[in-house]
């Protein structure tokens, strides 16, 4: 993976407006939130040097845009129709215009609007491919499958971190980017982030509280 992107600092007002976004978060869905924090710690082992703190908050709020989503589509068990895919589908768009409105980093605006494109140009919102698509959103695609595939869904048991390894390895080129993949899964060795949705939320509901920074 690229690892020469420019640095991008954070000043205190934006980390506040951040910090309260993610309070907002926490206390509107718990499960959207978790997912997020998980996929940030994740995140935060790729980040390129200086990207730290820039790619932990693009983790965090890559699905923030499903705030303006009712919880009956979001929570809806079983397939959507085409049409709620669309509605679904707009979470996206939606989550980078939150994210600009906030002056929160490019890398988070990127990861929000580009997490759901595809290195062979299939995904959404632009139908971008390869190297167009946003390194950090290259990333946040990647965890964001390996976050979902280890965490028990209604309709399937969770994949172990083999089997998730496998479905990732199986789709770099694909849907994903072949050298993120090959940083990604070299990152899992290290054992700094089990991808466990569920005790993540356990946590979550303990801090919920007094919520400062998950980091
Ligand atoms: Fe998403």
């Amino acid at each position: 993976m690229n690892r020469t992107v420019l640095t991008e600092k954070l000043d205190d007002e934006t980390r506040h407006r951040l910090h309260a976004t993610m309070t907002i978060l926490s206390h509107w869905d718990i499960d959207v939130f978790t997912h997020g924090v998980l996929v940030a710690l994740a995140m935060v082992e790729l980040a390129p040097i200086g990207q730290t703190e820039t790619w932990y908050w693009a983790g965090l709020f890559h699905d923030v845009g499903k705030i303006t989503l009712p919880l009956t589509l979001l929570n809806k068990p079983g397939a959507l129709d085409p049409g709620e895919q669309q509605r679904m589908r707009q979470h996206s768009v939606r989550g980078a215009q939150i994210l600009t409105d906030l002056g929160a980093p490019r890398t988070s605006v990127d990861a929000a609007r580009f997490h759901h494109e595809r290195w062979d140009g299939t995904g959404y919102p632009c139908g971008i491919g390869g190297l167009e698509i946003p390194l950090v959103a290259r990333a946040v695609a990647l965890v964001d499958t390996y976050a979902a595939l280890t965490s028990d869904r209604p309709y399937r048991r969770a994949f172990t971190p083999a089997q998730a390894r496998l479905q990732i390895e199986r789709h770099a080129g694909t849907q994903f980017d072949p050298e993120a993949v090959e940083r990604f899964l070299a990152s899992l060795k290290d054992e700094g982030w089990n991808g466990s949705e569920s005790e993540m939320r356990n946590q979550s509901r303990q801090k919920s509280s007094g919520l400062g920074s998950p980091a």
